[in-house]
């Protein structure tokens, strides 16, 4: 029905908008695809040196996140799965991009938080242990995004995990590059240029 149409429009719509690449240029960075894994997220945005550009990226790729769920559980209630699949969707192939973009973990963090703040904040535990012991990005969002609809069934939140599935699903893929240098051994530890 035309409440889940609104959802996913309202969700990819907001999700497409490439705020790591619109902050890297309007900083004079250049083009944040030219340079380490050539996505538009917070980590590649860090691989320019400017930490205050890369926490303003995943504090706006979140909100992409958390607006689309928030606006989906009031007006159109029953579809903030769909706009949180959608947000994550536009956000990893954004038509503004040619259909790429970025790997869609810090938006996925935001739509958990919309959809359930307790998930979150295990799930959050979880990446920051991850990231402790790996200090390779990639390996806590792959971890975190397969840990999350566990997480979310565990704690008695039935309805987020088939989202979590489907947005986990959709990171993993937008991670084959960096799981490639993993098994090479060649993907970079944070705080390395690469
Ligand atoms: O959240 C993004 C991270 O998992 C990987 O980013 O730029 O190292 O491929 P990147």
């Amino acid at each position: 029905d035309s409440t889940i149409i609104l959802s996913a429009l309202l969700g990819f719509v907001l999700g497409s908008v490439p705020f790591g690449l619109l902050l890297t240029r309007a900083a004079g960075l250049g083009d944040v695809r030219d340079i380490g894994s050539g996505s538009i997220g917070a980590t590649n945005v860090l691989r320019t040196g400017n930490k205050g550009l890369a926490a303003a990226t995943v504090l706006l790729d979140a909100a992409k996140g958390v607006v689309p769920v928030l606006v989906a559980a009031h007006f159109w209630p029953g579809t903030q799965g769909i706009a949180a699949v959608a947000a994550v969707t536009g956000h990893c192939f954004t038509p503004w991009l040619k259909f790429k973009g970025g790997k869609g973990f810090a938006t996925a963090a935001g739509i958990l938080l919309a959809l359930a703040w307790p998930v979150m904040l295990v799930c959050a535990a979880i990446w920051a242990a991850t990231l402790a012991i790996s200090r390779i990005s990639s390996v806590s969002s792959m971890t975190t995004v397969v840990a999350a609809p566990v997480v979310g069934w565990v704690m008695g939140y039935p309805a987020v995990v088939i989202p979590l599935i489907a947005v986990a699903a959709i990171v993993l893929i937008q991670h084959r590059a960096n799981i490639g240098r993993l098994m090479r051994g060649e993907e970079p530890k944070i705080g390395s240029k690469a």
